[in-house]
């Protein structure tokens, strides 16, 4: 049986996504094969392709962090899972593919009746999210947090879970994204036109007490300028390196993405206040600690069946239009989450 497959021979720019047929995969010993539904688009992926991604890849490779599909074939020894149930994982890249091979760990079960592309948002976006509210920073209701990027796709999950756990919110957004924001519970700035350090002290005074930062370089020490006493930044992105689609690269990229960053804890430690600058990777706590993925992955899947929580999609692009989803990304102002669509169910 043939199958489709996204593939990235050199790194570059959208354009170096290319689209294979070629024999579909057979699981091994202990491995799923799984029929993918949805892959999630993600920031990460761009830098992957772009090879900056600091989880490095060797070519060629598939990109595609987060899928949602269905187990379609067993290897021996994988017992437990049931051919048709729809299932839930990171590989980290495979993923812009219509079949990807799995160990039989790696999947978590999706409850049925659940729409794939809202329950693929929850594997890399809220997953990332509900760690660095809950595992990082613990937020206790009632504290005040500021989320940047507050309308892209890590944003509005901050926004969902914060609104669960009792948070008060601010979120830097640009203004045509501001509805957004203030629809999910959050008072929004706009970052390209007002000093966000400035705007935080003049709305809470004394500032707060966490804030999320995916948008990395010296945007980070401001970030800590926007801390009371004792709270805490959480760094997790680098969306700064994106300018009108293109990424920027080489020296720049390695001394500003991870130098900086790291220079700034250091002299958080220095300051007076118990402020504190803390990393986030969720390919790192997943590696150190996989049933906390698996737990808190089952967790969000309760809580979109609940009707609690409520991705945003902001696209389904058929697989074969993968590059046209990257350019998309790219170019910023995308609202939620952007999925490739690589096989209907069968049900
Ligand atoms: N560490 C981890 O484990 C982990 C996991 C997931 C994601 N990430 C990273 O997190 C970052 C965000 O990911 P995402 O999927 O949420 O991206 P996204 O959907 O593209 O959203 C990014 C948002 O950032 C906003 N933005 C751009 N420049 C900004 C600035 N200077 N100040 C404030 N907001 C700004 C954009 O808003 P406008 O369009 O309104 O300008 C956009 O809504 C990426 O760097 C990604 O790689 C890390």
């Amino acid at each position: 049986m043939k199958s489709l497959r996204i593939i990235v021979r050199r790194h570059g720019g959208p354009e170096v996504l290319e689209t294979v047929e070629e024999e579909t995969p057979e699981p091994e010993r202990g491995e799923v094969r799984v029929r993918v539904l949805v892959a999630g688009v993600s920031f990460a992926d761009l830098l992957m392709r772009e090879g900056l991604h600091p989880e490095k890849t060797p070519l060629p490779f598939t990109p595609g962090w987060d899928i949602v599909g269905e187990v379609d074939k067993t290897g021996p020894d994988a017992s437990r899972a049931a051919v048709g149930q729809m299932v839930a994982a990171l590989p980290i890249h495979g993923g812009y593919a219509q079949y990807i091979c799995l160990p039989e760990s790696e999947i978590t079960p999706v409850p049925d009746g659940l729409d794939p592309a809202e329950a693929v948002s929850l594997v890399l976006n809220y997953i990332t999210a509900y760690q660095m509210m809950h595992r990082t920073a613990h937020v206790a209701p009632g504290q005040r947090v500021l989320i940047h990027g507050a309308a892209g796709g890590v944003g509005t999950a901050l926004l969902q879970l914060g609104r669960l756990a009792g948070l008060e919110m601010y979120g830097t957004a640009s203004l045509a994204t501001h509805q957004t924001v203030t629809s999910l519970g959050a008072t929004p700035i706009d970052y390209q036109k007002a000093d966000f350090v400035e705007e935080i002290h003049r709305l809470t005074g004394e500032g707060v007490d966490v804030v999320f930062d995916g948008v990395g370089e010296a945007n980070v020490w401001r970030s800590f300028q926007a801390l009371r006493p004792g709270g805490r930044v959480i760094v997790y992105g680098f969306t700064s390196f994106l300018r009108k689609g293109v990424l920027a690269g080489g020296l720049r990229y390695r001394f500003r993405g991870i130098v900086r960053p790291a220079w700034y804890a250091l002299r958080a430690l220095l300051s007076p206040g118990r402020r504190r600058i803390l990393p986030y990777s969720i390919q790192n706590v997943k590696r150190w600690n996989p049933a906390w993925f698996r737990e808190d992955l089952s967790a969000l899947l309760d809580l979109l069946r609940d009707g609690k929580i409520r991705p945003m999609i902001a696209g389904r692009i058929p697989l074969s239009e993968a590059r046209r989803a990257h350019e998309l990304l790219g170019q910023g102002s995308v609202k939620g989450k952007l999925v490739l669509v690589c096989n209907w169910p069968v049900s």
